[in-house]
């Protein structure tokens, strides 16, 4: 029996995703490259803005040709296209055999094993190898009233997997070959308020810095309300969570903010994240932006480019507002022609592209710690604790590694150098 997974959108969907993977794995499963050869097809999917959800429809289609001609492959949809109620799924997709709800892995596997497990054959290939860098989903869900947002109507309250759980896991996945884990939530650094004593972030990256041979952590993504001094002391006092901070601020002007419902001004994210600079020195910072929210004017999106200059992030995400249906925001008038946010989400970028030059510029000649983590054509791939991409040629096998590597080149979104040698840590 084979299947094939589908999937598109954040990290969390892309580490469900693979983790369904392993446990169709264990159950005997092949996977298959392609939809046509599969038994059974997920779609692992993502409506955060509108261009997603088509693509999502576009690939559903494309899949309904493939039922009719031949009964065979079971069809089950996932991720934040699914909600409480999908009549209107139904309606529209007929032969989509099970609609599950974002994340829900077990619900996955319960549908494959109802369906009667294949007899594992004799030709069982290695289980899947694990990566050198994996993701670990540690919470769900957010309680954030961003009015722009739809995720936080899918995926529901949040809700903490125990610490022990995570460790667990994380110790699995080193034996087997990970050096190094991104814990993953909505709303990461609220983790654990809804655990009974309240662990929180700063102490989830205490008790897995306790494991012997992981190297690295880091966490994503973070909201600025949640960002405690005591996850900032964590990152500066646990010398493996890496110097690399995602905290989306969205827009750089007070009125936009509020009206996304975002709890904090411009100056309060300002202060936050020179906070944070003034514990770790060398901590790379990376945000979103949505441009074109409904009354955004020219003014206010000029207020983002400022924010921009003067924050000087390592990396930006840039989107153009797109209205989600059931989002609070929806029901403003989205009067920003699509021409205008294509502009400003272009300047942005530009705006951006120049800012991460002369960053990664400051780094060339200089030493960097990267972990590699596989070959890409005929360079090596690999990241540095501030989440640098970096690549260099060698013919020894450097997977699994950590390289010290001088950089002989630096581009907006990667860099180039020569391996020194291994790395002492
Ligand atoms: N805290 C969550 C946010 C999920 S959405 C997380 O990072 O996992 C990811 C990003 O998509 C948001 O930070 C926002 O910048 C963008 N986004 C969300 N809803 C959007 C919308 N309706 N239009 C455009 N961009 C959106
Ligand atoms: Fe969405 Fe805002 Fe939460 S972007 S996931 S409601 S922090």
């Amino acid at each position: 029996m084979r299947y094939h997974i589908w999937t598109i959108g954040c990290q969390m969907n892309k580490a469900d995703s693979w983790r369904a993977g392993e446990q169709l794995h264990s159950l005997g499963w092949q996977p298959a490259a392609r939809p046509e050869d599969a038994d059974l097809i997920v779609l692992n999917t993502c409506v955060v803005r509108q261009s997603a959800e088509d693509k999502v429809y576009g690939r559903l289609d494309s899949l309904k040709s493939l039922k009719h001609r031949n009964q065979r492959p079971s069809i089950v949809v996932m991720g934040c296209l699914v909600g409480e109620d999908n009549q209107a799924l139904e309606r529209r997709f007929p032969f989509v055999d099970l609609f599950l709800r974002p994340s829900d892995v077990a619900g996955l596997l319960s549908f494959v094993q109802a369906r009667g497990v294949p007899r594992p054959q004799q030709d069982l290939s290695p289980r899947n190898e694990v990566p050198v860098c994996c993701y670990v989903p540690v919470m769900e869900g957010c309680n954030h009233h961003c009015t722009y947002c739809i995720v936080r109507l899918r995926r529901g309250k949040e809700r903490s997997r125990p610490v022990s759980e995570i460790v667990e896991e994380v110790h699995r996945l080193v034996e087997r070959g990970a050096r190094e884990v991104t814990l993953l939530g909505q709303n990461v650094d609220a983790y654990g308020q809804d655990l009974p004593g309240q662990p929180d972030l700063a102490d989830l990256l205490s008790a897995i810095h306790g494991i012997d041979d992981l190297w690295r952590a880091r966490f994503l993504t973070s909201h600025p309300r949640d960002m405690s001094d005591r996850i900032i002391d964590a990152v500066a006092g646990l010398d493996k969570v890496c110097e690399h901070i995602e905290l989306p601020v969205q827009a750089g002007h007070d009125l936009t903010l509020k009206r996304m419902v975002r709890g904090y001004t411009v100056e309060q994210y300002h202060r936050l994240v020179r906070r944070l600079r003034d514990r770790v020195p060398q901590v790379a910072v990376a945000t979103d932006i949505i441009v074109g929210f409904p009354g955004e004017t020219e003014e206010h999106f000029q207020a983002t480019c400022d924010l921009l200059k003067e924050e000087r992030f390592d990396v930006v995400h840039v989107a153009a507002y797109s209205p989600r249906p059931g989002t609070p925001a929806a029901r403003l008038d989205d009067n920003v022609p699509p021409s205008e946010k294509e502009r400003r989400r272009r300047l942005i970028e530009e705006t951006q592209e120049q800012i991460a030059s002369e960053i990664n510029r400051r780094l060339l000649s200089s030493e960097v710690e990267v972990l590699v983590e596989e070959k890409q054509r005929d360079k090596w791939r690999g990241r540095t604790r501030t989440n640098k991409l970096v690549f260099f040629p060698a013919d020894q096998d450097w997977e699994g590694k950590l390289a010290t590597v001088e950089i002989t080149w630096a581009g907006p979104w990667s860099m180039q150098g020569k391996v020194k040698a291994p790395h002492p840590g």
